[in-house]
């Protein structure tokens, strides 16, 4: 598969003047991120709050531009596009929808309505911009709600003409940031599996943040954003389990994947470092199964809350089966990260 997204070493600063001293407030939201995404992919980005899902989004939708690095979507830089540019790319490549039901709409528009609007500001032909309109909206269950404001939608409606909104102009990437934000588990699922539908059968590449569980059940991958930068990346290894049966997922169902970036680092989960007491420096020995970080003494993990292990212990632990236990941990992260947001 081609690629359709690339990221590489994406930088977003906000800088913001403080009222009192005027000094500049910066806050680094993006911090290097490395993220590719092939044609036709759907993926989940899951992060905790404030760790720059929103800001990647909002770069990959052409709303706000990087402060440094590099964005290919189809082959065009969203770094060097004019803003002009910027506007069609908008109109033409990306769907947008929003956790808010409320910024998807607007509310004195029928939903039909809200549909033909983008299709009309492209000039396409009048007969064709209603028809449009319909199929999508039949598309997305809503062939009985033609004619209903917003304020006469529930949540869910209100969300699956958004989706039919943001499929107006056929594009290439659907962008959504907490779409289920605002919704019960059954209606975040119905929403989800639109969004696959929209993804096998049109095959537009999607994006979805989202705090949601159920999410790894309908995506090909969930990618972890942690302190602005590509953490891991988690893939189902065994299909089959309810979306909402929360309580069936083990780790065993999932594998999780640290991700390298262009200059070779990963970052290691901080469990992880704690558990082999591994510190400022690391010994590396490439084995024929792969390599091997070792506890350096005199290095070992500064005073962290929680038991401390020894180097012995840690060398010690390490003459388990290493390659089970680490793939365990990682894989039971991903689950507790999963159910920390269910709660
Ligand atoms: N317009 C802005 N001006 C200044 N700082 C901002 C702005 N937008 C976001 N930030 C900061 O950038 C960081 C990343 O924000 P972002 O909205 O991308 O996080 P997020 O992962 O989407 O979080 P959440 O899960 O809460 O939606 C945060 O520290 C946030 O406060
Ligand atoms: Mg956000």
């Amino acid at each position: 598969m081609d690629d359709l997204i690339t990221c590489e070493n994406l930088v977003k600063i906000y800088s913001s003047t403080a009222s009192r001293d005027h000094k500049g407030i910066e806050v680094v939201a993006l911090q290097g991120l490395d993220l590719t995404v092939a044609q036709g992919e759907m993926i989940g980005i899951v992060g905790e709050s404030g760790s720059g899902k929103s800001s990647l989004l909002n770069i990959l939708g052409g709303l706000d531009r990087p402060s440094a690095g590099k964005v290919l979507v189809a082959g065009s830089n969203l770094l060097e596009m004019s803003e002009e540019e910027l506007n069609t790319y908008r109109l033409q490549q990306v769907g947008f929808v929003w956790q808010q039901t409320t910024r998807n709409l607007t509310p004195y528009l029928s939903a039909l309505e809200n549909v033909e609007m983008p299709i009309r500001i492209n000039r396409t032909a009048e007969d064709q911009c209603r028809q449009r309109a319909v199929q999508l909206l039949e598309m997305t269950g809503l062939g009985d709600r033609l004619h209903h404001l917003p304020g006469q939608l529930s949540g869910g409606e209100q969300q699956r003409t958004a989706i039919a909104v943001a499929l107006a102009n056929q594009p290439n990437l659907i962008l959504a940031d907490e779409p289920t934000g605002e919704l019960d588990t059954a209606n975040s699922i119905k929403i989800y599996e639109i969004l696959r539908k929209i993804n096998r059968e049109l095959g537009a590449t999607i994006i979805i943040v989202s705090h949601d569980p159920g999410i790894s059940q309908y995506v090909d991958r969930v990618v972890l954003i942690r302190d602005g930068k590509t953490s891991t990346e988690t893939v189902r290894i065994t299909p089959g389990i309810e979306a909402h049966d929360l309580l069936a997922y083990t780790s065993a169902d999932y594998e999780e994947l640290l991700m390298l970036d262009n200059s070779g680092r990963v970052q290691i989960p901080s469990e992880m470092l704690e558990r082999m007491n591994i510190g400022g420096r690391v010994r590396v020995e490439v084995k024929a199964e792969g390599i091997l970080l070792k506890p350096v003494e005199g290095h070992a993990r500064s005073a962290l809350s929680g038991e401390r292990l020894s180097l012995e212990q840690s060398i010690y632990m390490e003459e388990e089966p290493l390659e089970e236990a680490v793939k365990v941990s990682l894989a039971q992260r991903f689950i507790n990260l999963l159910q920390s947001r269910k709660k």
